[in-house]
């Protein structure tokens, strides 16, 4: 392997470069490098000054990631920030790419930083559930104060060179070549007595003591109720930075960040960055031929159909939209103009590049006019016969080797697929609402859809920026499988004598951004209405069926469409709790004999959560999904699970599978078949293991 930090000396300026492809993450390796290299660089008496360059397409990107959660081998990142900022030579860092995390660290431990004009810096670490650790916390601070130091790193997001300019966090932009513009400064620096720097001693941010300490007050008093524990670690880094030494402030930001990277939420988020990417790598990508997908076909334009087209657009492809009539047509077109004039308006896009995206657009009512497409997504009404008809038309138009995706939500895609004469080329590309929003795409594999068309929809979810994960054919696949668990599990309770309010409070307590019945509401109460009706005949005439949702519907009380739902919508204070469907739950439970009960919150999670984890190990027994890891990726970037729980299977992990299977065997003699814990749960435990081991 070759060296992959490496020391020249040109002009009596040291260029120490670092090269470990692809992101020069700082490994342990790397660190090394580092730390001999900057000492060599110190003590040779012909070097007046020092420059740090990355080789490649960035400053170091971050951590190495095969490092996460582990103790980290010395040279440690603060020992060698620690070695630059005290150099006796004027440091310079030249940042190219995406100077993130430690990388940018390892920039702000340098006397003077020149930043290329298209680079980013940032500091994301919350996203992991830890803190900046190398020495982020006490340095930022010191040089642009609290309230944008706070912003950097509660945020997490990266900030572009010239607003880091603005602010004072680095010293000059590079419009062409970032290395010649640090040698330059170098030489400059030399020129005028080589003086060093030391951010640690720079005070800059510090000044105005109070204007200091209000804002790091407004941010505690704002961010009181995170769930994560990393937040209130940075907030109180950041106060540190004013009024303790910078070698206190350095030792708080260490023990504050070992504190969160063993802690429970750090653990589950990087879970979730984990599994995302193990999501991407499914059995039908190897050895893939992708198929063409230049062009694409959206047919039907409602909700999901002109949803699903801007995704397209944005992501630059040209796309035809098929509607059954004209004014089906315009409604839609309307819908996609109206995104594109609020995301100017907004300033999210300029209008050129608005118009850019529009005119890639055509909208018609003729199927012909699919046949040049390679690729066509089908998102018409949820109804067999219709999704049938638009089949056996689109069997006539499409092009040979054309990809046929559906976005049906429940239907039968092995079933849709015999109807034509190519079951090979279809495929179910599930999206979620809004779809130019949402990030996953569940990839529904057919039982005869052929591997490389499952591989081009990886490829593409990734030229659409969604998280894709395979799912197998199933009533829901993965998603409304786990939420029908998750919907039933509360509906339960209702009857036993909880409230929706309560329900919804709980489980927004527990990290979800709405509770299940706000989410009813929002979505259509008609929807899992029309779900429930086609899977009567399924049901065993033993099993619990709670009938409060259909009463409400019998109502025509469809939730926030109809002003009415399990809330009541059309109030000028926002949503209040239905008395009426109180009232009808009420009514429910006297037909059923049931005496209520009360139930505490954290009896309300761990039922809606033992439900979901009970069918994430269904999905994965049956094959529908590849891995539990899978299940959360889905429930995470799908329906709001709390990323800091890492997803329900995550979660049971976290409280303990034999805990989990416990409880489901206990509840068992009020629903035996929805309660029964899958085997799973026996096979892993009888082994000492749990979901995150498969
Ligand atoms: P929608 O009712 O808003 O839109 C359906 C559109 O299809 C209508 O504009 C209709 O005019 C058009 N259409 C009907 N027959 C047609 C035909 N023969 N040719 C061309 N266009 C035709 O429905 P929505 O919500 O957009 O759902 C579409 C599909 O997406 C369904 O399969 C649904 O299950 C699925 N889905 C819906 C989600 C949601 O949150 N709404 C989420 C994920 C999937």
């Amino acid at each position: 392997m070759s060296e992959p930090v490496t020391l020249r000396v040109e002009n009596n300026i040291a260029v120490i470069t670092i090269d470990n492809p692809p992101v020069n993450a700082l490994s342990h390796a790397v660190r090394t490098g580092l730390s001999r290299q900057i000492q060599a660089a110190i003590s040779d008496d012909a070097v007046k000054a020092i420059v740090l360059v990355a080789s490649g397409r960035t400053f170091p990107a971050g951590a190495d990631v095969r490092e996460f959660g582990r103790p980290r081998e010395t040279p440690i990142l603060s020992q060698v920030c620690d070695l630059l900022e005290t150099s006796p030579k004027p440091t310079i860092a030249a940042v190219h790419g995406n100077a993130l995390g430690g990388g940018f660290e390892l920039a702000l431990a340098c006397h003077y930083r020149v930043v290329l004009n298209n680079a980013k810096l940032g500091l994301p670490e919350v996203k992991l559930g830890v803190l900046p650790g190398g020495g982020g916390t006490q340095r930022v601070p010191r040089i642009v104060g609290a309230e944008a130091a706070l912003d950097l790193m509660l945020s997490g997001k990266p900030i572009q060179a010239k607003k880091a300019l603005g602010l004072g966090l680095i010293d000059k932009i590079a419009e062409t070549d970032v290395d010649d513009a640090a040698l330059a400064m170098a030489q400059q620096v030399v020129l005028e007595g080589a003086k060093t720097r030391p951010t640690r001693d720079r005070a800059d941010g510090l000044q105005d003591a109070v204007a200091f300490a209000n804002a790091v007050a407004a941010r505690r008093k704002k961010m009181k109720n995170d769930p994560l524990p990393s937040v209130a670690r940075i907030i109180d880094c950041v106060e540190a930075a004013q009024i303790l030494p910078f070698e206190a402030g350095i030792a708080m930001e260490r023990t504050a960040f070992d504190d969160c990277e063993t802690g429970p939420e750090a653990t589950a988020m990087r879970h979730a960055f984990f599994a995302e990417r193990r999501a991407a790598k499914v059995p039908e990508l190897k050895g893939a031929t992708l198929r063409p997908v230049t062009s694409i076909g959206v047919v039907g334009a409602g909700t999901m159909g002109a949803g699903i087209a801007i995704a397209c657009l944005d992501a630059g492809f040209p796309v035809v939209l098929v509607e059954r009539d004209q004014d089906g047509l315009e409604r839609g077109v309307q819908r996609i103009v109206s995104n594109y004039d609020k995301s100017v308006a907004k300033g999210r896009i300029d209008a050129a590049t608005g118009e850019g995206r529009l005119s890639r657009l055509t909208g018609t009512t003729n199927m012909q006019d699919l046949t040049p497409v390679d690729l066509i997504i089908e998102a018409v009404f949820e109804d067999e016969d219709v999704k049938r008809n638009v089949f056996a038309q689109l069997d006539e138009v499409m092009k040979p080797g054309g990809i046929l995706a559906t976005n049906t939500s429940y239907l039968d895609i092995d079933a849709l697929a015999a109807t034509i004469s190519r079951p090979q080329d279809v495929v179910g590309y599930h999206f979620f609402s809004p779809a130019h929003i949402m990030k996953l795409l569940e990839i529904v594999v057919g039982e005869k859809t052929d591997p490389n068309v499952v591989a081009t929809g990886f490829e593409l979810a990734r030229k659409l920026r969604k998280v894709p994960v395979r799912a197998g054919v199933a009533d829901g696949f993965i998603g409304n499988r786990v939420l029908a668990a998750y919907r039933l599990a509360a509906d339960f309770m209702l009857e036993d004598g909880a409230t929706p309010a309560q329900v919804d409070a709980a489980m927004r307590a527990f990290g979800f951004p709405i509770g299940p019945y706000q989410v009813l509401d929002m979505a259509g109460l008609d929807i899992s209405w029309a779900r429930r009706k086609r899977l009567a005949a399924t049901r065993a005439p033993e099993d619990r069926y709670v009938s409060i949702g259909d009463k409400i519907c019998e109502q025509g009380w469809f939730g926030q469409k109809a002003g009415r739902g399990y809330y009541i919508h059309d109030q000028e204070d926002g949503p209040v709790e239905n008395p009426d469907v109180l009232e009808i739950i009420e009514d429910e439970r006297r037909a059923q004999g049931i005496t209520p009960r009360s139930f505490s919150d954290q009896e309300i999670q761990d039922r809606c959560l033992f439900a979901m984890a009970n069918e994430g190990a269904r999905l994965v027994s049956e094959g529908v999904a590849l891995r539990p890891s899978d299940v959360d990726v889905v429930l995470l970037y799908g329906y709001g699970f709390p990323r800091h729980r890492g997803g329900p299977m995550m979660a049971a992990d976290q409280v303990g599978l034999l805990k989990v299977k416990n409880a489901l065997t206990s509840w068992r003699a009020e629903e035996p078949r929805f309660w029964a814990p899958s085997p799973l749960f026996d096979e892993l435990i009888k082994n000492g293991r749990k979901f995150g081991d498969l």
